[in-house]
């Protein structure tokens, strides 16, 4: 791949800013001289000063979501696109969350710039387990266990029942849900619908990644394998 193709696809400056990059001898290969931004290399061998291109094999990080801030490239206010380097976000393939949180909805996020792989954890087939720890309100009923876990919950405005979903209730006011899919605000609408309004929201594992293991403060990211889902 030549070299101005690698920093822009890779997010580092615009191919026509590629040859000052070069010139001024931020960009290395080891074992090769670089004269022009045409030259070639493979993006795992280029050092940019000093270091490896960032995620060449595509990038897959997790995020500790803190409240206040949207899942949304354009919308008003703190993006959780603003936590991260601003150089991913020039990556020619972008950087997209996976799924969503709410803005009041705090924990783990995935982001990737892979669009296989946000395909593969937010498709309905898939069914990947997404755990939230939520409190309420009001004492959650004990029939919202049977209830979630029917296949036959119905939410307002919906046509299709939640796919069974496990609630454990862990004090009057306070549990943990587990989805096999995602929709609009579920989990708040599903407690709400049983006549206990959340009035907390973290997820705390998607799949086998648990966001307790990670280490991450909110605001801070760190990066995951992706074939912990496959
Ligand atoms: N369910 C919700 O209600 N909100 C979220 O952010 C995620 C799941």
């Amino acid at each position: 791949m030549r070299i101005d193709a690698i920093l822009s696809r890779y997010g580092y400056c615009s191919r026509r800013e590629a040859a000052q990059w070069v010139k001024r001898g931020r960009v290395t290969v080891p074992g090769k001289s670089l004269r022009s931004p045409s030259d070639k290399a493979e993006p795992a061998e280029v050092l940019i000063d000093g270091k490896p291109v960032e995620f060449v094999n595509g990038l897959y990080v997790a995020l500790n979501k803190p409240l206040g801030c949207t899942c949304s490239h354009k919308e008003e206010g703190d993006l959780v696109y603003d936590l991260l380097p601003p150089q991913w976000l020039n990556r020619s393939n972008g950087v997209s969350t996976v799924g969503r949180l709410d803005k009041e909805t705090s924990g783990l996020l995935l982001l990737t710039d892979d669009g296989a792989f946000v395909h593969a954890l937010t498709s309905p087939k898939k069914h990947v387990p997404k755990v939230y720890a939520f409190e309420t309100l009001t004492p959650i009923p004990e029939t919202a266990v049977a209830q979630f876990a029917s296949g036959e919950f119905m939410l307002e405005n919906e046509t299709t029942p939640c796919l069974p979903a496990e609630l454990e209730i862990t004090a009057p006011c306070s549990g943990l849900l587990t989805l096999h899919e995602g929709r609009y605000h579920q989990v708040r609408r599903m407690l709400a619908a049983v006549g206990a309004p959340v009035c907390s929201l973290s997820r705390i594992a998607i799949g086998s990644l648990r966001l307790e293991d990670l280490n991450l403060a909110p605001g801070e990211w760190g990066e995951i394998d992706p074939h912990l889902f496959t």
